[in-house]
């Protein structure tokens, strides 16, 4: 996929657009919106009658095609130009920076509606490159005080998926997915580490060096459930590398449904170690549209308990 920007240049500006091709026009966007592909579009704001759209196409042509079948083209009323076009990151060289976050995109937005938990695959594998792409992601998620409690077991042979499968109540997207990774966390990792934390905060100047002690047993107070934290740290990394995941073209899923006891053991896990969940990934067979959620209404409160 390239960006393309496409100008809608004013063919005859003095005739008034009939409501039913800007609908149509709309519609056009939604559709590309609705894969995913649609960056940005609007008319232009100035004298010169016109618009703008900048959206992802596999090549020229395609982009080409979408332009010309826009309707205001197709009408008579717009003359289209194509340019192959770039964002501006420091990452690929170019001096402009867009945005002062340089990891914002406005397609992540519309790629976390458009998830949807995938348990069908191709058997296509996920080279072994992109699993290490996809798992340092997960990696770079927050942690209490950067604490990073995660253990992971990646599972990505077949044998190792099999083995997996037969730890989560035998269900089959286990193996079917190219990828499937059991979200382990060691809660020990609270304790013993909270020292190496309360040094990592006052070496960035949050607490001071005589500070060392009281900061250290400040961490650890913060864990008198650790059941909990595990799980909570588990959890975003289990999300984060699902994500990364569907940045590449893979989907997936979370699953809840194993055997502790079978997994520590097939694993070799130690007895205290906490499982948060499943994660699995693979090249889809099967596109699932984003299932139903309840209203924004029904769901949340704003400043009270919802529907309080
Ligand atoms: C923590 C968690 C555990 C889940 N466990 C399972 C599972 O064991 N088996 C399964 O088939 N789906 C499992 N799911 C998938 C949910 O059924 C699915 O996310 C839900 O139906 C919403 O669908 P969506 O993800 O497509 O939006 C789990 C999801 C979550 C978040």
């Amino acid at each position: 996929m390239h960006d393309y920007v496409i100008f809608l240049h004013a063919v005859d500006a003095q005739t008034a657009r009939s409501a039913a091709v800007i609908r149509d026009h709309c519609a056009h966007l939604d559709r590309l919106d609705a894969e995913g592909r649609l960056i940005a579009a609007g008319p232009f704001a100035d004298s010169e009658a016109g618009g703008l759209i900048v959206g992802s196409f596999p090549d020229l042509q395609q982009a080409v095609a979408f332009a010309q079948s826009d309707p205001f083209v197709k009408r008579g009323y717009s003359r289209a130009q194509v340019r192959r076009w770039e964002w501006s990151y420091p990452e690929n060289g170019h001096l402009g920076i867009v945005d002062p976050f340089p990891g914002s995109h406005p397609r992540f937005l519309n790629s976390l509606h458009l998830r949807a938990t995938t348990r069908h695959f191709s058997p296509r594998p996920i080279a072994h490159e992109l699993v290490e792409l996809l798992v340092a992601a997960a990696l770079a998620a927050p942690s209490e005080f950067n604490l990073q409690p995660w253990r992971p077991v990646v599972c990505h042979s077949s044998t190792d998926r099999q083995r997996l499968q037969r730890c989560c109540r035998d269900q089959v997207q286990v193996s079917a997915a190219a990828l499937a990774v059991v979200c382990a966390v060691d809660p020990r990792v609270f304790e013993d580490q909270a020292p190496r934390a309360a040094d990592e905060l006052i070496l960035h100047g949050e607490r001071s060096p005589e500070q060392r002690d009281e900061t250290i047993a400040f961490i650890r107070s913060c864990f008198v459930n650790p059941q909990d934290s595990a799980i909570r740290n588990g959890t975003i990394f289990g999300h984060q590398l699902l994500l990364a995941g569907l940045s590449r073209g893979l989907a997936g899923f979370w699953l809840g449904g194993f055997d502790q006891d079978a997994l520590h053991q097939e694993f070799g896990l130690p007895t205290r170690a906490i499982i948060a969940g499943v994660i699995g990934l693979g090249w889809p067979s099967e596109l699932n549209h984003p299932r139903p959620r309840h209203t924004m209404e029904q769901l949340v409160g704003w400043g009270h308990w919802p529907g309080a």
